[in-house]
């Protein structure tokens, strides 16, 4: 049988098609606009994702035999709220994970309300991306709007909805939403009592891996696939890439070079960061996660060589880069404020240390350095909690550079295995749409029967002692600015 993963991303969605043994058989990519109305604000039109997805799938599919695709599922983008009105019609654009508009809410519910208090009721608090946040600010900014809501959802359950006709989502994408009481996996009644919403509002809460319906009749018909086709509930773009890196069972972890950055921990058992500068979430294969998520990485490269250099030929920007260590410009990644851990909307990039010989292969080197020292700040979080990381699975665009890999490397003195398939979220999706099939007895069975690891690069010490020196001094730039991003 056939089963396709759509991994809803934030510049493209990116599709998959996997048979049973796991073998890919077509991948496609659509592109859909991004935009910034305001300073720190990130939007996107649900009509795009959905308009490129179902081009997607009929590209994905058009030469295959189609009674053999059997299941649908995702990985999304998370946190991004989606809301429809009584006549199923998008009420405003998605506000989405890396906007930055709720920091009033976010003091309120972290200040007012308490961080003690979130933490209780979901494992988390509030950043200025998740769900909840928003919620309240289309209350108090749009209050006609948050007037007409009668749906809820996230970016990959809008894409669900319109396929099944199904309101519904998964656990580790709502673990994101600051609603769900993580551990037990349910609405949290003070949450919504707090956000003035309903449950009726809300989605059904899936694991992962479970069927949550099928498709509508004309959509199947054109698709041209059955209507029998399952579609299942999928999972956050990262907990999705957890799957489809074969980072599920405990301790186990994978680093996202997206236009996130991302380190995620799986974890069998429940646990909650006493700071909560990690993530505390629910993972796609029925136990949990840690996470600290960075609000732009491979962004902060496709920035600089897009925009500032003006290239697009990633490769040879980078091919004279090889004085690893030894560098003496530094890059602060934020150019969406940051998320983990600083917890900071106001936050922006940053360049320090440039001199009349700092040369362009200088600045590029010191864009994919920050990023690294930027995931290294989770990393170190992790550690202060007593997790042991030896070696980590990498995904994402940026993953795609040898070089940006070296670097993560050296600077979290870890081995990095690299994996046959990069296509994180989207090959996790269709893992699960596989388990959810019963083609594997479980997430994990198929995960670590499909995924393969094709090469690990090591550290070199002598390098990772010099990352180690200016990783110290990186980690003094922030404290020593950030006021100024206020003023600023
Ligand atoms: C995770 C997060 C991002 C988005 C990117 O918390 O906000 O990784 O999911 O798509």
């Amino acid at each position: 049988m056939l089963y396709i993963g759509v991994d809803l991303g934030t510049s493209a969605v990116k599709l998959l098609l996997m048979d049973e043994k796991g073998s890919v058989k077509n991948i496609v990519s659509k592109e859909y606009p991004l935009s910034f109305p305001k300073p720190g604000w990130s939007e996107q039109n649900p009509s795009d994702w959905y308009k490129q997805t179902i081009e997607g799938i009929k590209e994905l599919i058009l030469n295959c035999e189609k009674t053999q695709v059997a299941g649908i599922s995702f990985g999304g983008q998370m946190h991004g709220l989606v809301i429809l009105d009584i006549n199923d019609q998008v009420i405003r654009p998605a506000i989405l994970w890396n906007d930055g508009r709720t920091y009033e809410e976010c003091d309120f519910l972290n200040n007012v309300i308490g961080k003690k208090k979130l933490s209780q009721y979901t494992a988390n608090i509030a950043f200025a991306g998740f769900t909840a946040p928003k919620l309240l600010w289309v209350k108090k900014n749009e209050p006609e709007n948050f007037g007409k809501i009668d749906k809820i959802m996230l970016p990959k359950d809008y894409i669900a909805y319109m396929l099944s006709g199904i309101h519904s989502t998964d656990v580790s994408d709502a673990s994101g939403m600051l609603l769900m009481d993580v551990k037990n996996k349910c609405w949290s009644k003070e949450m919504l009592e707090i956000c003035d919403i309903k449950e009726q509002q809300l989605p059904t809460i899936y694991e992962s891996y479970e069927v949550t319906g099928t498709l509508k009749k004309d959509v199947a018909d054109s698709l041209g696939l059955s209507e029998t086709v399952k579609i299942v509930a999928g999972a956050g773009d990262n907990a999705a890439a957890a799957v489809g890196t074969g980072t599920v069972g405990d301790g186990r972890c994978n680093i996202s070079l997206g236009t996130s950055g991302t380190i995620f921990i799986s974890s069998s058992k429940f646990g909650v960061d006493k700071n909560n500068a990690l993530h505390s979430f629910a993972h796609a294969d029925g136990s949990y996660h840690l996470m600290g998520c960075m609000l732009s990485a491979a962004s902060c490269n496709k920035w600089w060589m897009d925009e500032i250099i003006g290239t697009k030929d990633y490769a040879k920007e980078q091919e004279c880069i090889s004085k690893l260590g030894d560098n003496s410009v530094y890059f602060l990644p934020y150019l969406m404020g940051e998320r983990s851990p600083h917890n900071d909307p106001s936050a922006r990039g940053t360049f320090i240390g440039l001199s009349m010989d700092t040369s362009r292969a200088d600045m590029t080197q010191a864009v994919l350095e920050g990023v690294a020292f930027g995931i290294r700040d989770s990393f170190e979080v992790a550690k202060s909690l007593g997790i042991k990381i030896e070696r980590t699975k990498i995904c994402g665009g940026g993953a795609k550079s040898l070089l940006w890999k070296k670097i993560i490397a050296n600077v979290l003195n870890i081995k990095v295995d690299v994996i046959e398939s990069e296509e994180g979220p989207a090959l996790g999706g269709a893992i699960l749409a596989a388990v959810a099939c019963k083609e594997y007895e479980s997430v994990e069975i198929a995960a670590n029967q499909l995924v393969k690891v094709i090469d690990t690069i090591e550290p070199d010490q002598e390098v990772a002692k010099k990352y180690e020196i200016q990783y110290n001094k990186f980690i003094q730039i922030y404290p020593t600015v950030k006021d100024l991003f206020k003023v600023l």
